[in-house]
């Protein structure tokens, strides 16, 4: 007795540790590209044309097309199967641009092409499309007609025109672009050389306006990611552009040399009178902080934000923006995702100013007399109803928005802490989007991660007890036939396909995979997928109006004990061996834990299960 109780100890300590290793996020199911195109849940894109450069622009929910912007072509894709019958432009550089890109010494890396970067609804019939054009970037209208059915999707003759200040010159230089109301709002290097990053302001009847030209308080060496307009309250007049990006840090010569941001612009913003002609009057931008505090206190950061997604909720308000971080540091090699609230936010840009005296002095919050109206406050807003025009605001202002357009705080996440940090991994988080899903027991946000190894991570944190979360990383898989960072990512829940791009490929995967946990209740339960309930035969898509009794979940505590009792009996397989204990365990208590497991002993209780794998993790 004694004996069998000690290896049994042994036996689940060792499960323990390799419970506690799943914090680092070995999924519980892993499929290769081969294995999940068996699951018949994914579909690559199989169109074979010359191209590469993959990057999904736009998902159009009512015409229910995604388009896809690649080397020298514009593709629209059917959402619910992207194989069927694309609708492809062929859009090349012209000649003489190509050979003028050649001769100007580009084209050893793949320059002289036109790659498509920028593709935003103009109206209900009309896309605007961008691309470098060979490093002479061009701009077209696309006429995708009123509806899919009509097939159609074409330049429209004679509507080519300059992409300066619209699209990068070199496609290498990230680039993010709003289109609304006409107005082109769009951050990019705008000459070139690749050295003047401004945001820009085209199109639409406004005067088109920048950033302060080669000012490194305003922007330095920015890498452009993100933008959406987020109104700041009821009245229109106070709505702003909200863009992420990361840029040198100007803070600190000893601290990071890149960090995140976040920066803001009133919609309306005419730019100054006498100086800042032409230029934001309302910009400032702020730090975003995403970061783990050690045991031993020390604070450890994550700078390099790749990407961010917006959750809406039910006040477009308040969105949730969750951020993916990773660092490269020679010490510190790792990823995080951190969430956002726009309250916070809109408290940073509230709250001191940074401020310098000079060269030799420390950076600290502006103390004396801020100007009025606030800056960063629009004109003819909440705050300013009486203003019509930027153009009103005094010179005071204008001065002092010039020389302040960062603020003092930094903007913290949700909790002051990451909801997700990976670190000693082979692989960084490249881009994510976040599923809200009902389960039995609640509604959770289920993120989707793309990593730099080309697979895709479905990935669900729980609050455990007294702020501790726990983090089950559902699986992980292959996406793309040859493996590439993933570019970008897209959700459609309506649909409940996620489709991925990298330079290589694209790639449709519905957003659950339910059989491949397993073929008995208790599989099913322990992988605490909210996708996916027991339905008293087999393990598979969850939903509210089915049988109470035939939907069998517990997310939050994956007890097969409590759900499957009364559907292991009747399963024929029974305990199947790759249940999740029977790998943990050693070999030599298998005979022990089949005696154990038939009395119901040996269930894991609330610990996350070690993961199987139909293969083993690379
Ligand atoms: C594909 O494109 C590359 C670059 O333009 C070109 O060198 C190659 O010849 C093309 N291949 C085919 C089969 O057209
Ligand atoms: C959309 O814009 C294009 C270009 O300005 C115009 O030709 C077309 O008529 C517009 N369509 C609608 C439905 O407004
Ligand atoms: C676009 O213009 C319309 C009409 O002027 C206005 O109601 C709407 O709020 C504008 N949208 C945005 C995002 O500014």
């Amino acid at each position: 007795m004694v004996p069998w109780a000690t290896l049994l100890l042994l036996g689940l300590l060792f499960c323990c540790c390799l419970g506690h290793g799943s914090q680092t996020g070995a999924p519980r199911v892993y499929l290769t590209y081969k294995e999940l195109l068996e699951t018949r849940t994914a579909r690559p894109f199989s169109f074979n044309f010359n191209t590469s450069d993959y990057r999904i622009l736009l998902v159009d929910q009512d015409q229910e097309r995604l388009y896809l912007g690649a080397r020298d072509f514009l593709v629209a894709l059917d959402l619910h199967n992207i194989n069927k019958e694309p609708l492809i432009i062929h859009w090349p550089a012209l000649p003489n641009q190509e050979n003028e890109c050649r001769l100007a010494g580009k084209g050893q890396r793949g320059e002289c092409f036109n790659y498509i970067r920028l593709m935003e609804p103009l109206n209900r019939t009309h896309l605007y499309a961008c691309g470098t054009g060979a490093y002479h970037p061009v701009c077209s209208l696309i006429n995708r007609g009123w509806r899919s059915e009509e097939y159609l999707f074409r330049i429209v003759p004679h509507s080519l025109e300059p992409g300066k200040g619209k699209c990068p010159y070199d496609p290498r230089q990230s680039s993010m672009a709003v289109l609304i109301n006409n107005t082109l709002y769009a951050g990019v290097h705008v000459d070139f050389m690749g050295t003047d990053a401004a945001l820009f302001r085209t199109m639409g009847p406004r005067p088109a306006i920048r950033t302060e030209q080669h000012d490194s308080r305003w922007l330095y060496d920015p890498v452009f990611l993100q933008a959406h307009v987020i109104p700041d309250s009821s009245d229109h007049n106070d709505d702003k552009l909200y863009f992420f990006f990361r840029e040198k840090a100007l803070e600190g010569a000893v601290g990071p040399a890149v960090l995140a941001r976040v920066g803001r612009v009133c919609l309306n913003d005419d730019g100054g009178q006498r100086s800042l002609l032409n230029k934001w009057t309302t910009f400032l931008k702020a730090r975003l902080v995403c970061s783990v505090i050690g045991e031993d206190g020390v604070e450890t950061f994550f700078d390099e934000l790749r990407d961010v997604f917006l959750l809406p909720t039910q006040d477009e308000k308040h969105p949730l923006l969750y951020g993916v971080f990773s660092t490269l540091g020679s010490v510190f090699r790792g990823s995080a995702v951190c969430v956002y609230s726009m309250a916070d936010i809109r408290t940073v840009f509230n709250g001191p100013f940074a401020h310098k005296e000079g060269h030799n002095y420390q950076w600290g919050p502006y103390t004396g007399r801020v100007p009025y109206p606030r800056p960063g406050a629009c004109p003819g807003g909440t705050f300013t109803p009486g203003l019509r025009s930027t153009r009103e605001f005094s010179d005071e202002l204008v001065t002092f928005v010039r020389a302040h357009p960062l603020m003092f705080h930094a903007v913290y996440p949700l909790q002051r802490r990451p909801l997700l940090v990976r670190t000693n991994v082979p692989y960084s988080f490249t881009t994510l989007a976040v599923d809200l899903v009902d389960a039995v027991d609640g509604r959770y946000e289920v993120l989707f991660l793309g990593t730099d190894q080309g697979t895709v991570q479905k990935v669900i944190v729980l609050p455990k007890e007294q702020g501790i979360l726990e983090e089950l990383t559902l699986e992980e898989v292959e996406v793309f036939r040859v493996p590439a960072p993933v570019k970008t990512l897209w959700i459609s829940s309506k649909r409940q396909q996620l489709y991925v791009s990298s330079d290589m490929g694209v790639s449709q995967l519905t957003l659950h995979r339910c059989r491949e946990y397993g073929e008995v209740c208790a599989d099913c339960c322990l992988a605490r997928d909210p996708y996916c309930a027991w339905d008293g035969q087999r393990c598979a898509r969850y939903s509210h109006t089915a049988k109470r009794r035939s939907r069998r979940q517990d997310i939050k505590h994956g007890d097969p004990l409590r759900q499957c009792r009364g559907f292991n009996a009747k399963a024929k397989t029974f305990w199947k061996p790759d249940l999740c204990l029977a790998d943990c365990l050693l070999p030599a208590f298998t005979e022990m834990q089949w005696g154990l497991r038939t009395q119901g002993m040996l269930f894991p209780s609330r610990s996350p299960c070690p993961h199987h794998s139909r293969t083993a993790i690379k």
